[in-house]
């Protein structure tokens, strides 16, 4: 761990946000006592923070985000050229760097072609959410308008996207909400909910037709699944799950929208978390590391079916897409995701992901070897979840306190990590880890290093 000086003096800014930052996600009653962290610079794999101490960041700027790294130059020169050019107009116009980038992002994405712009992961959700009302009340006579979610993923901050959400600590005290949202089972296998099954994937995907069935098919127009499920505990799908999860939308004819917001762009080793598993979405979002946070931008791609049906009758004035994002226009967004892509394919940081995904993989079951309170080790690429269990055989989570206390160690001995945090009562349990798309071997083997000490520290030698 080294320091860094920096050359202003800094003082005032505790103060200055100690006064007036609220901060996202936090219970700021401890800030009486002790200072907010301040992050103050970033390069590669590691950002300092205001007192000098270096941390490398397994987490990707705290949310899944910052996937080149920090301290682009070239994004940060490819951002400033576009600005002082042309910052901003309204989207109903276009942009040159919206035009290139949408033709890039389709390259990545064969079965899709169009690409609607805004600046959140939630607003592209609620992009989506809105997509389907209105294909509902123009092509279906008001039916369909229904919009199935999953128990423990997460769509978004606001009120409708919460209404999407199946963490009921994210949701409560937030109601009412947004009528015509129904949950379907999760389908971490880990928490088996049907006892012994042939394909757990397949039976899990069942109980999507059973709520379907149970709603009525033709209520039911959409279908908003995480690929890989991140906040909720880093669940990857069983075996067979995504295939008869698109049979059923094709059955029934729901609309299949993926929700790639964290797993989206390089996350997990292939462009799209789809990709692994050769689903044909309708309609997919994406927000994080489409810059990876050097500006805000996401999108909301559609196929070229799904757009038409907003164009098809051009003498009726409701019949397009009525829908606007102010900061969706802001050309800032996709001139940074340009060059963020060229970053991830000259420097082959897909194949970098998947190498390190591997390592990571690896040191994370060596250390499951070692510490019996790691129950399961979730993940794809650069994209990991450690389940911390109190106890193997009953599953029984541990205390939510331990799993912070394992961060807060991590932290002092200069590592990120994150833990699944507000969003299932009793299994906020899962350690987080999402380093950036260029970690290297020993980044991966510093990070397994720390949460060694951390486990060893909270919960003793291990075996
Ligand atoms: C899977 C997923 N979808 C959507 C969102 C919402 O994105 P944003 O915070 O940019 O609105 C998040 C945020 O963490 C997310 O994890």
């Amino acid at each position: 761990m080294s320091t860094t000086q920096f050359e202003n003096d800094l003082s005032d800014v505790v103060a200055s946000d100690k006064a007036h930052v609220w901060h996202h996600l936090m219970q700021h009653k401890m800030f009486e006592t002790v200072d907010p962290k301040i992050i103050v610079e970033g390069k590669g794999m590691r950002v300092w923070d205001i007192t000098g101490k270096e941390h490398l960041d397994a987490v990707s700027g705290g949310v899944w985000t910052v996937n080149v790294g920090y301290g682009r130059d070239t994004i940060a020169d490819a951002v400033r050229d576009q600005l002082v050019k042309m910052n901003y107009f309204a989207g109903a116009l276009g942009s040159v760097p919206g035009a290139r980038f949408s033709e890039r992002l389709i390259s990545k994405m064969p079965s899709m072609t169009r690409v609607y712009y805004s600046n959140s992961g939630s607003e592209a959700n609620e992009k989506a959410f809105k997509m389907v009302r209105q294909i509902s009340a123009q092509h279906h006579g008001g039916k369909k308008s229904k919009i199935l979610y999953r128990e423990r993923d997460y769509h978004g901050t606001t009120i409708t996207a919460l209404s999407a959400a199946g963490q009921p600590q994210r949701q409560a005290h937030y109601g009412p909400f947004t009528p015509g949202f129904v949950e379907v089972p999760h389908c971490l296998e880990y928490r088996n909910q049907y006892g012994v099954v042939e394909n757990y994937g397949e039976r899990a995907a069942d109980a999507i037709e059973e709520v379907i069935l149970r709603e009525g098919p033709d209520t039911i127009g959409g279908l908003c699944l995480e690929t890989i499920t991140a906040g909720g505990g880093v669940i990857t799908p069983p075996k067979g799950y995504w295939e008869r999860v698109q049979e059923i939308c094709t059955k029934y004819g729901i609309l299949l929208i993926l929700d790639e917001v964290v797993c989206g762009v390089g996350r997990t080793g292939e462009w799209f978390g789809y990709q692994h598993y050769g689903i044909k979405p309708d309609i997919v979002t994406m927000a994080k590391g489409v810059a990876s946070g050097y500006a805000a931008i996401s999108c909301t791609v559609t196929t070229e079916a799904v757009f038409d049906l907003f164009k098809a009758d051009a003498s009726d004035p409701m019949s397009y897409f009525r829908d606007i994002s102010t900061f969706g226009g802001c050309t800032s967004g996709p001139a940074a995701a340009l060059e963020n892509m060229r970053i991830i394919e000259d420097e082959k940081l897909l194949e970098n992901t998947t190498a390190m995904g591997a390592r990571l993989e690896q040191n994370l079951l060596a250390l499951k070897d070692k510490h019996p309170v790691i129950g399961d080790v979730r993940g794809k690429g650069l994209f990991w979840g450690a389940e911390l269990v109190a106890d193997r055989e009953t599953k029984e989570p541990v205390d939510e306190i331990k799993g912070q206390a394992v961060v807060g160690h991590c932290n002092a001995e200069g590592v990120l990590i994150g833990v699944t945090n507000r969003s299932i009562p009793g299994y906020n349990n899962t350690l987080c880890l999402s380093p950036a798309l260029i970690a290297t071997k020993s980044d991966i083997d510093q990070i397994t290093g720390a949460i060694d000490n951390a486990l060893t520290a909270v919960f003793g030698s291990g075996k």
